[in-house]
């Protein structure tokens, strides 16, 4: 088997990890902890989103979370951004990219963004379209690409007609992802290789929620495609808030630690990565969800 030599990663913490919790982060923590991620390595993170406050009050912070960051050259900061609103809002923090998020279920577009599949594409693209001509990165991310809270499972076919109308408008690359964590690595392939029909190999990458302790298992059969780009979340935070009960995003840390024992380079330092998801943990007081980091804490601690 040949895996890819090098995978990059997006640490979506900042967002979708903090998005679904429900005691409000200060923007300050929220600045410190892409602060940290940078530190440790992290060369893309997923900032914030320029949604309602009515529908995701954790996110009303920002354009103050945007422009309290410490910007480091060579890191991409992305944002999502739902509609034209969205995306005025958004050129303020002058994000490296923004994302657009549809999903291959219709239920779930319902429930997430109030609209359908093709009404999502018809909102899209003006936002991709202004988004390019000012010279900013698109990348599309779609939702319940193998299970969906409402519908149940989810065709590849739905998966592929999903990315091809993403392609149509413009979406420069495209995030796969497994909201509600049910995917298994066969179904997670399947996916994947409908997605792959319309984007190239480097445009592709794996969003994977670990709900049923899948995660890891979907990274390993995506990067036996050779898919070499993730999201994961630092300490495993978050979830969305319109598909209940989904946890977070695999963590990161768990993430770098099988690429680390694979040989596949990361340029992620895990043990400062682990310092950043101590420091979200133990403000939200709760316990890291990143099985690595435990077990690390605990080396460390003896
Ligand atoms: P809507 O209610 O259909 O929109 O919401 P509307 O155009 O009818 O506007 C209604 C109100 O919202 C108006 O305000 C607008 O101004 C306001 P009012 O007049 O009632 O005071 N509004 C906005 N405010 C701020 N920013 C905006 C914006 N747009 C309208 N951009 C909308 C449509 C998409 C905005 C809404 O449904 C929404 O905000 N949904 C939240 C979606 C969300 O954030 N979901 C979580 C992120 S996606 C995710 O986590 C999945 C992902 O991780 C991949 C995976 O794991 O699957 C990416
Ligand atoms: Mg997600």
């Amino acid at each position: 088997m040949k895996y890819p030599a090098r995978v990059k990663i997006i640490d979506v913490g900042p967002r979708d990890g903090l998005q679904n919790e429900k005691q409000p982060v200060p923007a300050a923590i929220k600045i410190e902890l892409v602060q940290r991620l940078q530190d440790a390595g992290l060369k893309e993170i997923e900032v914030t989103s320029y949604v309602s406050p009515k529908w995701v009050p954790q996110m009303a912070d920002n354009a103050e979370v945007m422009a309290g960051i410490a910007r480091r050259a060579g890191v991409l900061y992305s944002v999502l951004t739902p509609n034209l609103k969205g995306f005025e809002a958004a050129l303020a923090g002058k994000p490296d990219e923004i994302v657009v998020f549809g999903a291959a279920s219709e239920a779930f577009s319902q429930r997430n963004i109030n609209c359908s599949i093709a009404e999502s594409i018809e909102r899209f693209a003006p936002v991709v379209q202004a988004a390019l001509q000012a010279g900013i990165a698109v990348r599309g991310a779609m939702s319940c690409t193998v299970g969906c809270p409402y519908e149940g499972e989810i065709a590849p076919e739905k998966v592929g007609y999903l990315a091809g109308l993403m392609k149509s408008i413009g979406v420069q690359r495209v995030d796969v992802a497994d909201t509600i964590g049910v995917g298994t690595p066969v179904k997670v392939q399947k996916a994947l290789e409908a997605t792959l029909a319309h984007f190239d190999l480097d445009r592709v990458s794996g969003h994977f929620h670990d709900t049923y302790g899948q995660a890891l298992s979907n990274t390993l059969a995506a990067l036996d495609l050779g898919v070499w780009n993730f999201q994961s979340s630092v300490a495993g935070l978050g979830g969305c808030p319109y598909a209940k009960g989904a946890t977070g995003n695999v963590a990161t840390e768990d993430v770098v630690y099988l690429l680390q024992g694979m040989g596949i380079e990361t340029g992620i330092d895990l043990d400062k990565l682990i310092d950043a998801g101590q420091f979200i943990s133990e403000h939200l007081g709760r316990p890291t969800q990143s099985r690595v980091a435990k077990a690390l804490l605990t080396k460390r601690a003896g």
